[in-house]
């Protein structure tokens, strides 16, 4: 599903992240973390206008959800309470909910070039030589889905890198680099349908025969030349690798005090769902939201904070009668998408996709659905990277807890319309505030070449860091003393910053590269007539209004 585009939805595919990344950095959105020693792979934190803007996407969630949610599918309020949980917890809960067991990413080690691999995020192509109508050997690229692959595949020509694979495997196998290589042409012509489908275009189109990692068999990965490796055949066999960081509970390091950095927000709020119902009177259906940092230890962080080691999430466990899953599912799957369109994501870069049957979690295998709320990021386009999924848990947590805690009924919930005893059903919207944070900052992202900044950051006033700038035109006759007077009434009630430095212009390009909307200049007019200038960031336009309607006017544009 997609909604009408917007003027605001500049291709994101023109767009470039490292240009994207260049900005966060010399603006103080988004540094690496530790980055005065070199950095740590996964990790990153926010400077002055970043913390500011992921503050303002979390601070919307938890006024949209938790004190303001929408009315529920029959028009009645709904009921949402907050909880804060610890990020390390007794570490029973995490055998009770699977991960321990069963939270791994498939990964592959290259001999050759000592890096790791997400085995399902390696498309390893099979090249056909048209005349022999044989697969010959696997060039594998490292991607997140079958498009980003094509492109890589694609790059692998417009490099000249795929003339340096053939002499490789000429050398290693044999092979003659002149062989029409599953090229189409009048050859082409003799292969049969299925040969032709696993046969290159003129434009070096993959053959459409490909595996990836996983499936790899060890004959083929003995065939097959890793990223950036000298020689085929140094792809290791993949393993399994459970994501959780460790550590140990006290000063002795057993096996007794192992715990776990949580991976998900959500245990805690399964682990409390008995004190919220006899501590609140909240009755089903309601929900329970968290907001906080999760840790996984991802074998290939990357595309920015896209794939991060430490990041946050905002999850809601929302509590329904068995019966009411699938009305409950596509009402809260409707209201998230809905949500990120108010915050900004509003155009064609937004995308609602259901899940296949066969990518449904064990826990999602037997319920109402599972869809991921997906934004197209300049890295995946023109495909789509997930922001938020919103699944049918069914009762899994619950009754997992329920057994492994020994509470066993006592952790059912007690209907007393229906005087009857149950597990509640859970529809579980679970957002990454990082993510969120990445696409507002992707989607506002605007260069546009009038402007002496050659980029301006059109985000929604609710999001944007900074709401208003002040400045005296110059720093005398009067005029900084009423614009202190101004930024200090208004930075009772918003972000706002007070700028003396410099000439007007470049004080307009930095506001303008942190996405202000709205900047008030006095100037010598503003001691005679009471009026300052407001220029409007998106328009460049500026225009003369009262000095005492300045609040006003800016509580009337951020509301
Ligand atoms: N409780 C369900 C759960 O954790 P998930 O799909 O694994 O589901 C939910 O994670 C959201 O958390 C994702 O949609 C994404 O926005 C965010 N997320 C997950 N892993 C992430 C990572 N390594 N870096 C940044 N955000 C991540």
């Amino acid at each position: 599903m997609t909604s009408p585009d917007t003027p605001a939805t500049a291709a994101n595919s023109a767009k470039s992240m490292d240009d994207i990344v260049a900005l966060c950095r010399r603006r103080g959105f988004i540094w690496q973390s530790s980055e005065i020693y070199g950095g740590i792979n996964g990790f990153w934190d926010y400077g002055p206008l970043g913390a500011e803007l992921k503050r303002n996407l979390k601070d919307a969630w938890w006024h949209d959800i938790i004190r303001c949610p929408p009315k529920g599918p029959d028009g009645d309020m709904i009921s949402m309470v907050p909880v804060d949980c610890t990020i390390i917890m007794n570490p029973k809960v995490w055998i009770a909910s699977g991960h321990v067991a069963g939270f791994n990413d498939p990964m592959m080690d290259d001999r050759d070039t000592q890096r790791r691999y997400r085995a399902d995020q390696l498309f390893v192509f099979f090249p056909t030589n048209v005349q022999t109508r044989h697969d010959t050997f696997g060039i594998a690229v490292e991607a997140v889905n079958l498009q980003e692959a094509e492109q890589r595949w694609d790059d692998l020509h417009k490099t000249g890198a795929i003339e340096h694979i053939y002499k490789l495997a000429s050398k290693q196998f044999g092979f003659n680099p002149d062989e029409p290589m599953g090229i189409a042409g009048d050859s082409g012509d003799q292969l049969t349908a299925e040969q032709q489908s696993r046969t290159f275009g003129p434009n070096h189109e993959h053959p459409g025969d490909w595996v990836v990692g996983t499936k790899l068999t060890a004959e083929q990965r003995d065939r097959t030349i890793a990223p950036s490796a000298k020689k085929f055949g140094t792809l290791m066999a993949a393993r399994q690798f459970n994501l959780m960081y460790q550590t140990y509970n006290g000063p002795i390091q057993s096996d007794e005090n192992k715990v776990y950095l949580r991976p998900e927000t959500a245990q805690g709020i399964f682990c409390n769902f008995k004190n919220v119902l006899d501590t609140s009177r909240v009755k089903v259906p309601f929900g329970i939201a968290q907001v906080g940092k999760a840790f996984r230890n991802e074998v290939t962080p990357r595309n920015f904070t896209f794939r991060s080691r430490e990041f946050e999430q905002m999850e809601i466990e929302f509590f329904i009668r068995p019966d009411a899953a699938k009305e409950w599912y596509a009402w809260w799957r409707d209201a998230r998408y809905a949500w990120w369109q108010a915050v900004g994501l509003a155009g064609e870069n937004l995308q609602l996709r259901e899940h296949d049957r066969d990518e449904l979690a064990h826990y999602a295998k037997d319920g109402a659905g599972t869809s991921d709320i997906e934004y197209r990021f300049p890295f995946t386009s023109p495909g789509f990277g997930e922001l938020e999924g919103v699944a049918h848990r069914t009762d899994f947590d619950l009754r997992q807890h329920a057994e492994h805690s020994g509470l066993g009924d006592k952790l059912k919930y007690f209907d007393q319309e229906r005087n009857e005893r149950y597990f509640p059903h859970v529809i579980e919207p679970s957002a990454g505030a990082d993510r969120g944070t990445l696409a507002l900052l992707c989607e506002a992202y605007t260069p546009d070449a009038t402007r002496p900044s050659g980029v301006y950051m059109k985000f929604t006033p609710r999001m944007a860091p900074i709401k208003a700038a002040v400045f005296p035109l110059v720093n005398k006759d009067g005029m900084p003393e009423v614009a202190e007077k101004l930024y200090l009434d208004l930075r009772q009630k918003w972000a706002v910053q007070f700028d003396v430095k410099q000439t007007i212009g470049k004080r307009y390009a930095r506001m303008d590269e942190a996405g202000t909307p709205y900047c008030f200049t006095v100037d010598g007019d503003t001691l005679k007539d009471q009026t300052v200038t407001v220029r409007h960031r998106d328009t460049q336009q500026q225009e003369r209004i009262a000095l005492d309607k300045v609040s006003a006017f800016l509580a009337e544009k951020l509301a």
